[in-house]
């Protein structure tokens, strides 16, 4: 350990951390949710299992596997969905008070509606909220990771309003129904820029439109009002007897200014709106931020078109947005550096002409092995900051995913993977202490290697091994693992800290 601690101290000397007495010494407030993060498609396999029905990602991956590397897909992927007792020892081995895992919207519901309910996956997952409540770990759970049934995308998926509204306010509500007394912290979307403007509008991602500078706005419309209508359900029917916690897991790298010029300054506000405020101004202040109203019906004026490519929102559904979250969250990975630029002509429409800044990472900065991102740890604390700053500190801010991408099979990962959580970690750390930032809990992404959509198994993020070349799927513990474990365990990420001020009662 010693050893490995001062192999470390060259790198640390490039980010500026003279020795180890920099990374903070208080403890974390006492109550903190500390987890791990995971989604169902990427761990339970059991892909058409017992009645399950495929997803978008089963349709992409299993039926045009050239999509994915070889075999590569999760069909199986670490049988998580056969291993509930495996894995909810694991968690009570790292000592985590909280899990959050994503429903299968077609294991529960085949059709995508609640007339064909296939009660053998709501009991996969009672016996996976049960076990973990036994064991006093918080179940943490998002209503849809990406993985709607594909017989939804046939008809338009998250562009057909009169479809996806109402198929997601009846799931749910099934699912406050059926897991509410149970499930005190729920998430209904998992990054939506990500299903939007991935999905439906460059369509890199499942389902694979590409509706350039409008598909984007369609999804995340239609995906807001289905956020806050199932809000509302669970404010009339549930939160007095199930007193529960609704929100969205929202992603974003931080975004910083490359220079202090004021133009630099206001593309990285703009580059941050179209980004978290996007969705998070919606559900806090009922609509969007005004810069993107402005822009996109300004550059719409110049397409000629009769109206924004931004669609509005009514003033009943302003109301129902409004205030449409108990807690605040962001899954963060890396920082970008943001330049302002002149726009380009009216060429083919695109959210990225639609911000209109240029983003990008400087050659010596530090990368992953991997190299899908940078690590950046003080942009940690500017991204908690901020949104702190914006939306307000009264409800508390979840990072809901952070962690460290390698090939996945290097077991001795302390110096890379290890102390990336660490330098994260402590970097909030401060946001806590020296900004005042309410951050209240933190996952790491992931306990264990996984299937990384259509990257397969090549990249991984997990503090446990899994050997997919085996039937066994055998998880094996990284160093990343351990030095979690014990962060977790004393709330602390040196070797001696002194006790936190604070005492969270998040009930
Ligand atoms: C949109 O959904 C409605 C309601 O389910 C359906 O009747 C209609 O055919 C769908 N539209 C498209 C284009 O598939
Ligand atoms: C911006 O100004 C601050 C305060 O003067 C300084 O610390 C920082 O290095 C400057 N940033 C850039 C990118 O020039
Ligand atoms: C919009 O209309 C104006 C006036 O008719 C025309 O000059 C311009 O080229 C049009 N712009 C686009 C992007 O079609
Ligand atoms: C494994 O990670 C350690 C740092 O913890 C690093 O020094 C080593 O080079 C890595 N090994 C491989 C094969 O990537
Ligand atoms: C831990 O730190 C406290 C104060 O910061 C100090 O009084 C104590 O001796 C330290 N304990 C150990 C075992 O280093």
């Amino acid at each position: 350990m010693k050893l490995l601690v001062c192999l470390c101290l060259t790198f640390l000397l490039q980010l500026g951390y003279a020795d180890d007495e920099e990374v903070s010494n208080i403890a974390f407030p006492d109550g903190f949710l500390w987890g791990y993060a995971s989604a169902a498609y990427q761990v339970e396999g059991g892909w058409d299992a017992d009645g399950k029905s495929p997803s978008i990602w089963d349709n992409d991956a299993h039926n045009n596997p050239s999509w994915f590397p070889e075999g590569q897909n999760g069909d199986v992927a670490c049988d998580a969905y056969h291993k509930t007792d495996e894995d909810v020892a694991l968690l009570v081995y790292q000592g985590v008070k909280a899990y959050r895992f994503s429903i299968s919207w077609p294991r529960v519901l085949p059709t995508g509606f609640t007339d064909n309910i296939n009660e053998i996956g709501i009991a996969y997952y009672k016996d996976l909220i049960t076990k973990l409540k036994a064991n006093n770990i918080e179940p943490l759970v998002t209503m849809y990771h990406w993985d709607h049934p594909s017989s939804l995308e046939d008809q338009g998926g998250f562009l057909n309003e009169s479809l996806i509204i109402p198929a997601f306010v009846d799931y749910a509500t099934l699912l406050f129904e059926r897991f509410g007394d149970d499930v005190k912290w729920w998430t209904t979307f998992n990054e939506p820029k990500q299903t939007c403007a991935g999905g439906y509008d460059w369509g890199g991602i499942s389902p694979q439109k590409r509706l350039s500078g409008v598909g984007g706005y369609i999804c995340a419309h239609n995906l807001l009002r289905a956020h806050a209508k199932a809000y509302r359900v669970y404010d009339e029917k549930f939160r007095a007897t199930q007193n529960g916690k609704v929100s969205m897991v929202i992603d974003e790298p931080w975004h910083e200014p490359s220079s202090n010029s004021t133009q630099d300054q206001e593309a990285a506000e703009r580059q941050n709106l179209f980004n978290y405020g996007w969705f998070a101004d919606p559900i806090v202040f009922g609509d969007y931020p005004d810069v993107m109203k402005q822009r996109i019906a300004e550059r719409s004026q110049l397409q000629n078109l009769s109206q924004s490519r931004l669609p509005s929102f009514t003033d009943e559904e302003k109301a129902e947005l409004k205030g449409s979250y108990d807690f605040l969250t962001i899954n963060m990975y890396t920082t970008d550096l943001v330049l302002w630029r002149e726009d380009d002509p009216i060429g083919e429409p695109s959210i990225y002409d639609d911000v209109g800044v240029t983003t990008y990472q400087p050659d010596d900065w530090e990368k992953t092995v991997t190299i899908w991102f940078k690590v950046v740890p003080w942009g940690a604390r500017s991204l908690v900051r901020w949104i702190n700053n914006r939306y307000g500190d009264e409800k508390g801010i979840i990072v809901t995913e952070n962690g460290y991408h390698d090939n996945g099979n290097n077991l001795t990962d302390l110096g890379t993977r290890g102390r990336y959580h660490k330098l994260y970690l402590s970097n909030l750390n401060d946001a806590i202490y020296k900004d005042g930032v309410n951050l209240i809990g933190y996952m790491a992404w992931s306990l264990m290697n996984d299937v990384e959509w259509y990257a397969g198994w090549l990249v991984n993020l997990g503090h446990y091994h899994v050997d997919f070349d085996s039937d066994e799927r055998t998880r094996t513990p990284k160093e990343s693992g351990v030095y979690y474990r014990k962060v977790v365990t004393t709330s602390c990420l040196v070797d001696n800290c002194t006790a936190s001020p604070i005492k969270l009662n998040l009930n």
